[in-house]
């Protein structure tokens, strides 16, 4: 049998969202809209699995309501596809329960993440962030979910998914019950790195600001974080081999060609042998030229949090249409009588 083509994707209402998460995730999720059913969701579940409790949830209300307008800026059209809080779906957690007790502990162990987030105190992070990627797999697969598109960095996720699908559909004794969903890493900037260090991720959780551009920031903030962006002495390489061992200048014309939408070899024969200066000043009135709108947008709509919630509401009811159906079927085959 085969599964009807459906894209799932989320981010994380932690902190405001970057150009990492524009460039390796919404921009994909936009063009996907084009060609296939798509669902968005706000992971406020994975999000408090980190920084949560007393004086918080304000926090995390604000951040919600704040990425799905950045969805909406970003061309996520909420007509088609729905955009929706996970919170407000509650087959996500019932299938991730499920799930706990479909995959197993060492498959948890390998996952690269939780030891980068739970740091050198394993013991003191939250339960919840060491089954994170078991939630992850919930939220895909409690639609049926064929196409995840991600950045990089959700790769092994993705794989873990892919992992506990096939172990329920075995031990449930019915094989294409839930899809192999694919990741969908796609376009030149799959992972954007940190603007001071070019061998780390961009991340939310950087305590340098300067090392990301939030969407939210204006044209002055962009075009500073871009010139004092890290760089190396020589000139901008002529070709594709000899961007090896320059991170930061192959992350920045990266990111250019990602904004340009236009392939990184064309980018590399336009600057070649330039000065960083001025490649710097155009890719600073690039980031400027495409960022600036979608901010606009995103003040526009957040001005008016009450249409904001009155569109997670309803695209809540319409990722539920999809997963009732789903969980009766796993809770009668898992045994769960009505
Ligand atoms: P999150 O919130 O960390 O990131 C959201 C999306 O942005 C991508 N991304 C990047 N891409 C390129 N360069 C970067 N520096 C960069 N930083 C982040 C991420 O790959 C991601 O696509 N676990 C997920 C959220 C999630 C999810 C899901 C995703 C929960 N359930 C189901 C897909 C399907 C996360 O923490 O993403």
């Amino acid at each position: 049998m085969s599964h009807k083509p459906l894209v799932l994707s989320g981010m994380q209402p932690t902190n405001t969202l970057h150009l990492g998460n524009y460039l390796g995730a919404l921009k994909n999720w936009v063009k996907m809209q084009e060609d296939m059913p798509c669902l968005f969701c706000v992971v406020d579940m994975h999000a408090i699995t980190a920084d949560a409790g007393y004086g918080k949830s304000e926090e995390l209300a604000r951040s919600t309501r704040e990425v799905a307008a950045a969805y909406i800026a970003g061309g996520v059209d909420p007509a088609r596809t729905p955009i929706f809080n996970q919170g407000q779906v509650p087959e996500h957690a019932e299938l991730s329960w499920i799930f706990n007790c479909v995959a197993r502990l060492g498959w948890l162990d390998r996952m690269t993440q939780f030891k980068e987030k739970s740091g050198k105190h394993k013991e003191r992070a939250s339960v919840g962030l060491y089954t994170y990627p078991v939630l992850m797999a919930a939220d895909i697969l409690v639609y049926k979910a064929t196409h995840v598109p991600v950045g990089e960095d959700q790769k092994q996720h993705l794989e873990l998914a892919r992992d506990i699908a096939q172990k329920f559909n075995n031990d449930y004794g019915v094989p294409d019950f839930f899809p192999q969903p694919e990741p969908v890493i796609m376009g030149t900037a799959t992972r954007v790195m940190s603007l001071r260090d070019g061998t780390k991720k961009m991340s939310k959780s950087d305590e340098s600001d300067a090392s990301r551009i939030n969407l939210t920031d204006d044209a002055d903030a962009i075009a500073n974080k871009i010139r004092r962006a890290k760089t190396d002495p020589l000139p901008l390489p002529a070709s594709k081999d000899e961007l090896k061992d320059r991170p930061e200048a192959e992350n920045l014309l990266n990111i250019y060609a990602a904004l340009a939408d236009q392939n990184r070899d064309a980018v590399i024969a336009q600057f070649a042998g330039q000065q960083f200066s001025g490649f710097k000043n155009a890719l600073a009135d690039l980031t400027v030229a495409k960022l600036e709108p979608m901010a606009r947008e995103m003040r526009r709509l957040l001005a008016d949090p009450a249409e904001i919630d009155r569109i997670l509401k309803a695209g809540a009811r319409s990722a539920r249409a999809i997963a009732t159906p789903v969980m009766d079927e796993v809770k009668r085959r898992v045994g769960f009588i009505a």
